[in-house]
């Protein structure tokens, strides 16, 4: 199959909050286009790469994102016309050279990655494989325990929790369909336990509830517990919780603030904190325990509780090969969230997923708070064999798109497929 490129084109569309963003198609000779849609995170870091917004004040608020369109429509296609598709390293290299920053701030993030994967997207279709299997050859066969956003809260909700996601992991349960049927129950479960207590059902930016009125930052995790038992599975043993403070945005000052309990804290209390939920509760997981510059607080946190707890970078890492290696020569951290929008092509998402996996950190491939119908995410972390997803709740369609896609992998597999379950938690106790 010709896999040359004949045409390249951006699009604007809107994300799950009404936002613009960027979509692109590439069209192969032989006749294969490839799309992909780009997403845009809320409480983003200050190390990504930079998403190309318009800026001018009437047009969808300046959030318009015309001049990376632009980037691509009068920049990139002119130069990947006749490259071809399948070379994904070599078309990666040609958009760096494009852009020629550091950051990526001239062509746009937005507007590379949309390339870059539409590229892969193209390719994939011209051989007639599905894309886990074009990007993970013939032995990519384990689908992702997910990390479910049932609660949300900081920049994804209007009056919830300070910390920004509280997720369930359904390590014990024997298959993905499984692991996505008991979720599902417990999101249901947690509304009624919600209800019962006169709190708000409404959802937040990834499709968990999102309730006023909580006393502390702690009690989501007791009623995701109560929601566990109440759905009729036992907390620990077939499903596990997994946190995103995502604690940059609430950090000022070199301090913690949580506004819902009025208090600040060092980060010695934040690690006092988690180090106490970890014995009540069964926690496997927190990213962004603390601040994405906080690298003193970090090293701390990972002495004190990185054997018994997956401690998760994602502003801290930023998707970056750059700032994990950094980590890893610091005893910092032991897993990396992976989002392809933080680093701008896939090319660079691969190798953070190899470098991590290489210095014995696990990987977690990873949604935006803005998300749209394209399941890139789903089909890459089989690939890349990351054995962990974070795609928010069981609600909202560009969430379970996601768990959709996985599924339909899973019984593509077959007897091939294989859940990791507790294998891919290999530091959690409970239960
Ligand atoms: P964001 O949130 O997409 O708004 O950055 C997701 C996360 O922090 O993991
Ligand atoms: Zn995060």
């Amino acid at each position: 199959m010709d896999t040359t490129i004949e045409m390249v084109r951006a699009r604007e569309v809107l994300d799950s909050r009404g936002e613009p963003t960027v979509a692109v198609d590439v069209f192969l000779a032989a006749g294969a286009i490839g799309t992909a849609l780009v997403p845009s995170g809320a409480s983003t870091g200050t190390h990504e790469a930079v998403e190309l917004r318009d800026g001018d004040s009437k047009r969808y608020r300046g959030r318009g994102v015309r001049k990376a369109v632009s980037s691509v429509d009068d920049t990139v296609a002119p130069e990947l016309i006749g490259e071809d598709a399948s070379d994904q390293s070599a078309i990666d290299s040609l958009l760096r050279e494009l852009d020629g920053t550091e950051n990526k701030s001239k062509l746009g993030a937005n507007a590379i990655l949309g390339v870059s994967l539409a590229c892969a997207r193209a390719a994939a279709n011209a051989v007639g494989l599905p894309l886990y299997r074009y990007l993970g050859g013939p032995l990519a066969r384990t689908l992702p325990v997910p990390h479910m956003n049932i609660l949300n809260g900081g920049k994804h909700a209007t009056d919830s929790a300070d910390m920004q996601e509280y997720m369930i992991v359904p390590l014990g349960l024997p298959s993905f369909a499984e692991a996505v049927r008991a979720g599902s129950e417990v999101f249901h479960a947690l509304r009624a336990e919600l209800h019962e207590r006169g709190m708000g059902t409404g959802v937040g930016d990834e499709g968990g509830f999102a309730p006023s009125g909580l006393k502390s930052n702690e009690q989501p995790i007791e009623l995701i517990v109560r929601a566990i038992e109440r759905a009729g599975y036992r907390a620990g043993e077939d499903i596990a919780l997994a946190l995103d403070p995502a604690s940059t945005e609430f950090q000022k000052d070199g301090k913690y603030r949580l506004a819902r309990e009025g208090r600040q804290c060092s980060a010695e209390d934040m690690i006092g904190l988690y180090a106490e939920w970890q014995l009540k509760y069964p926690l496997a997981s927190v990213e962004d325990g603390l601040g994405e510059d906080d690298w003193d607080g970090w090293r701390k946190l990972t002495q004190q509780l990185g054997d018994r707890l997956q401690l998760v970078g994602d502003d801290l890492f930023v998707t970056s090969v750059d700032r994990i290696r950094k980590g890893v020569s610091e005893g910092v951290a032991n897993a990396v969230l992976i989002k392809p929008n933080q680093i701008g092509t896939l090319s660079e998402t691969i190798e953070a997923v190899d470098f991590a996996h290489r210095s014995g950190y696990a990987a977690v491939v990873s949604h935006r708070s803005g998300e749209t119908e394209d399941t890139t995410i789903a089909d890459l972390c089989v690939a890349l064999n990351t054995g962990q997803i974070k795609t928010g709740s069981l609600s909202r369609s560009e969430r379970v798109a996601k768990y959709n896609r996985l599924m339909e992998i899973e019984l593509e597999l077959g007897d091939a497929a294989r859940y990791p379950g507790r294998d891919a938690f290999p530091r959690f106790r409970r239960g």
